[in-house]
């Protein structure tokens, strides 16, 4: 097959992203751009992601982040052969920033459109970028997703189970919050936990019991928040090592947690496939989290594989890519595509 140059563009959450992917006649991809402009310092006095605020920027930036990405790739737009826009699930006033914006250069271009789920991108990052034969198993974990599946094709996942209330980056940026450490809270409680001691405080191990691979984090933040207070109540605030200490006991618990759900989801592997795992997902920077992954990869004699992070947060080219597989099992949209709050795999 010729090489298809494919255009993506996503806009969610909270990042502007657009790039450029290009799959050669042999059929591997190559990232030729990868723009992302966040909003973090737009959002940050209110201590979220604002919808309106996001969908504002979006629309202002998404047209700045095409040609910059253009740009990088070196290319016009006539270069690209489609384009592949987040579809959903997200906010839906970003999303919908995004659909228009691709709408309007597919009308333009006359260039074939395709709408992409936001989870099915992140799924299928690993073949982006380490070629990972189907089927994988695949845990989602940063601020806003967290869940197993299996994926099985480009259009083809089932969902193992997941978080039935709080995303693990959403539980470490709330519990850097109750223990005084900035934010993003993620690397903030991972540097504190060095000279923490993890079993200084007994946190729960939410679900632990229960035979799938449902997980739940909110619990463990209310633990912290009464462990904090017990604390504060002893003594004026909180010192450096008690900081260092709910940092760890929080942070073990959540890498027991997805350790043991990680067991049980490859529990439901197909006997016969070689295995692997993958990660994708802001939560896949910390340390712990990944050796802890690794180590049960290789109990289950499994590869694992963990994307470069700037490919594991929210990004286009993985909206590309996306575009690039399913193109292989449906035609594109037409401009009647629309921006879908949810959108389960
Ligand atoms: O994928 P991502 O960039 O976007 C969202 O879905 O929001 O993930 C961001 C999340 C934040 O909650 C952040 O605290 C968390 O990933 N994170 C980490 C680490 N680095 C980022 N969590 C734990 N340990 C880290 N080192
Ligand atoms: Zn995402």
């Amino acid at each position: 097959p010729p090489s298809l140059t494919i255009l993506g563009l996503e806009s969610s959450c909270d990042d502007t992203a657009a790039a450029i992917v290009r799959i050669g006649d042999d059929g591997t991809a190559q990232v030729l751009s990868s723009v992302v402009a966040g909003q973090t310092d737009l959002h940050a006095a209110f201590g979220g992601v604002v919808p309106e605020i996001a969908a504002r920027a979006h629309a202002e930036k998404l047209d700045i982040c095409v040609e910059q990405s253009l740009i990088e790739a070196d290319l016009a737009l006539s270069d690209v052969d489609m384009i592949a826009v987040t579809a959903g699930p997200g906010l839906i006033g970003g999303v919908v920033s995004g659909v228009m914006c691709a709408k309007g250069l597919s009308a333009a271009t006359g260039k074939p459109l395709y709408g992409i789920n936001h989870l099915a991108g992140h799924a299928l990052t690993p073949r982006l970028t380490d070629q990972v034969p189907y089927p994988y198993l695949m845990l989602l974990v940063s601020g806003g997703h967290c869940q197993f599946l299996l994926v099985l094709g480009p259009d083809e996942f089932t969902r193992l189970g997941g978080t039935i209330d709080d995303a693990p980056g959403e539980a470490f940026d709330k519990v850097a919050r109750l223990i005084a450490l900035p934010q993003p809270g993620g690397p903030a409680i991972e540097a504190a936990t060095r000279k923490g001691d993890p079993n200084r405080f007994a946190f729960p191990r939410p679900l632990l019991d229960r035979d799938n691979c449902d997980m739940s984090f909110s619990g463990l933040k209310t633990a912290v928040l009464r462990a904090r207070d017990a604390i504060v109540a002893k003594k004026d605030g909180l010192t450096r090592q008690d900081q260092a200490d709910l940092a760890a006991g929080f942070q073990a618990a959540v890498v027991d947690v997805l350790a043991s759900k990680t067991r049980r989801a490859f529990a439901q592997y197909p006997d016969d496939a070689p295995r692997t795992l993958c990660v994708a997902g802001g939560v896949a920077a910390n340390q712990a989290i990944r050796s802890v992954l690794e180590t049960v990869s290789k109990d289950f004699r499994a590869q694992f594989v963990a994307p470069p992070l700037a490919l594991c947060t929210d990004n286009a080219a993985m909206i590309a890519y996306a575009a690039a597989e399913q193109r292989a099992l449906r035609g594109p949209d037409d401009l009647t595509l629309s921006a879908r709050p949810r959108w389960p795999l």
